[in-house]
C-alpha cells in the first residue's frame, strides 16, 4: 500500500524518523490562490447523529475505535473537548486576530518552508517551473531529490555542490514574512519556530536561536561524513565558492557536507528534545510557505492540542485530512470548512506569506510597527553589506 502524507500514522510519542518525502494523495487537489480566500475543503467526515451511530455498528467505526486507541489519535466521535468551538468566533484571518488579541493566546508556534523564502529571490522546491526540483536536468539525476539524498551524494557528490553555490546564504535578505515571526517575538508571543529552510533568513531577521529550531538543519556549520570533524560556513564557503567538493583536512578521506538534513538521515536532536513540551502547550499553530509533503515535519501539525487553531498561510491548501483518514473518522492533517463554526479550528488565507503576513498584522494593529521594522532591518543590512564590499 503506498501511504499518502496524510496516511502517516503517528504512533504515540514521535518516532526518531529519517526525513523522507510522501505522495500527494489523489483525492488531495490542493486549491490555488485563485480559489476564494478562506473557502472551505469538503469534508466528508460523517457527522450527523444517524451517520455517526451506523459507522459506530460498523467494522470501520470498530476499525477506527482500535486505530484510535492503539496510536493515540484523535477520535472525532469521542471529542469531548470542544473542538476550536471557544477559541474562534470565525473562521477567518479576522477570527484568528481577534483570538491573537485575547488574552487566550500566549503562546504561538510557527512552521515555516520554502514559500516565506522566495520572494528572497531562494527558489522554493516544488512549485511547478519555478521550484528548485524542476530545474535540475542539467545535473543527470535519477530524479529530483536524488540531490539531497546520501546515497546518491556519497557516489557522486558534485551536483549537489554545484547547486549548494546558488543556493547558499550569502546577499539573501529577510523578507516581511521573517520580520512578521521577529515581531511575534518581539510581542512576547512566540513560543518556538520551526523551520525546514537552511538559508538562516531567520537568524539574520533577528530572531533568537532559542525560540528557532532548524528541522532541516543549516549551512552554518559541516563535518566530514568519515572522521565526523567539524567545520565552519566561511571554509565551507570559500571551498564551495572555488567550485572545489570540500574534503577533509583532518582526516584526507572524507567529504565534508554542510550540516543540512538529507533525506534518510534523522533530524537534529534539537528537533526532537522539543517538540513534545512545546506542541502541547500550544494555543495558536502559524504554517507558512509550505507544501506539507515532507515528514516527519509535516506531521507537527497534529500535535498541537485538539481545540488549538491553526492557521495555514500559502499559495495553496496544504496538509489536509485524506480520504482514509476522514472516511476513519479519525482526526489527522488540516481540515478547513469555514462554515464549521461548530467543531471547526482551522483557516487557510490563500496568496503570498508576506500579503498574509502583513494583512494580518495590520489587524492586529502591528502595521505601520512591522514596515518601520522592515525598513530599519534591511538599511542595516545593506549599510553591513557595503561595509564588508
Ligand atoms: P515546497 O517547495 O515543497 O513547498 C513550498 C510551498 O510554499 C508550496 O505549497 C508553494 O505553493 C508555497 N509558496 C511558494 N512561494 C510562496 C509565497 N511567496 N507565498 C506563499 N506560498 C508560497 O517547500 P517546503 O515545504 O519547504 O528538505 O519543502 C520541504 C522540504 O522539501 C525542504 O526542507 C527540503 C525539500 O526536500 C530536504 O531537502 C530534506
Amino acid at each position: 500500500m503506498q501511504l499518502s502524507p496524510r496516511t502517516v500514522i503517528r504512533c504515540r510519542g514521535f518516532p526518531r524518523l529519517s526525513v523522507f518525502e510522501m505522495e500527494k494523495p489523489k483525492d488531495e487537489k490542493p486549491s490555488t490562490a485563485e480559489d476564494k480566500r478562506d473557502s472551505g475543503a469538503e469534508d466528508e467526515t460523517p457527522n450527523s447523529s444517524s451517520e455517526a451511530t451506523e459507522l459506530e455498528d460498523s467494522s470501520v467505526g470498530k476499525i477506527r475505535k482500535y486505530l484510535a486507541q492503539k496510536l493515540g489519535l484523535h477520535d472525532s466521535d469521542n471529542e469531548t473537548d470542544g473542538q476550536g468551538a471557544h477559541m474562534l468566533t470565525e473562521l477567518s484571518l479576522d477570527g484568528i486576530a481577534e483570538y491573537i488579541k485575547s488574552s487566550g493566546c500566549r503562546k504561538i508556534i510557527t512552521m515555516a518552508g520554502a514559500g516565506i523564502s522566495t520572494s528572497a529571490g531562494i527558489p522554493d522546491f516544488r512549485s511547478p517551473k519555478s521550484g528548485l526540483y524542476h530545474n535540475l536536468e542539467k545535473y543527470n539525476l535519477p530524479h529530483p531529490q536524488a540531490i539531497f539524498e546520501l546515497d546518491f551524494f556519497m557516489e557522486n557528490p558534485e551536483p549537489f555542490f554545484v547547486l549548494a553555490k546558488q543556493l547558499m546564504p550569502i546577499g539573501f535578505k529577510p523578507t516581511p514574512s521573517h520580520y512578521f515571526i521577529r515581531l511575534l517575538w518581539e510581542k512576547g508571543l512566540l513560543l518556538r519556530h520551526y523551520t525546514q529552510n537552511v538559508d538562516t533568513l531567520e537568524r539574520v531577521a533577528g530572531i533568537p536561536g532559542d525560540v528557532l529550531v532548524e528541522a532541516h538543519g543549516t549551512f552554518h556549520t559541516g563535518h566530514c561524513l568519515q572522521c565526523k570533524a567539524s567545520y565552519e560556513f566561511e571554509w565551507m564557503k570559500e571551498k564551495i565558492l572555488a567550485d572545489e567538493i570540500p574534503g577533509c583536512e583532518k582526516c584526507k578521506d572524507g567529504i565534508v557536507k554542510p550540516d543540512i538534513v538529507f533525506f534518510g538521515e534523522t533530524l537534529p536532536d534539537r528537533f526532537h528534545t522539543l517538540i513534545d513540551n512545546d506542541f502541547k502547550q500550544a494555543d495558536l499553530l502559524i504554517i507558512m510557505g509550505s507544501s506539507l509533503v515532507v515528514q516527519p515535519f509535516a506531521s507537527l501539525v497534529d500535535m498541537v492540542p485538539p481545540n488549538c487553531p491553526r492557521l495555514l498561510i500559502n499559495k495553496e491548501k496544504v496538509g489536509m485530512q485524506d480520504r482514509i483518514m476522514r472516511f476513519l473518522g479519525l482526526k489527522q492533517g488540516l481540515m478547513f470548512d469555514p462554515t464549521d463554526t461548530n467543531t471547526g479550528r482551522d483557516v487557510a488565507w490563500l496568496g503570498e506569506c508576506d500579503t498574509g503576513c502583513q494583512l494580518l498584522a495590520d489587524k492586529l494593529g502591528w502595521g505601520e510597527e512591522m514596515k518601520v521594522l522592515i525598513e530599519k532591518e534591511q538599511k542595516n543590512i545593506e549599510v553591513e553589506k557595503s561595509k564588508e564590499g
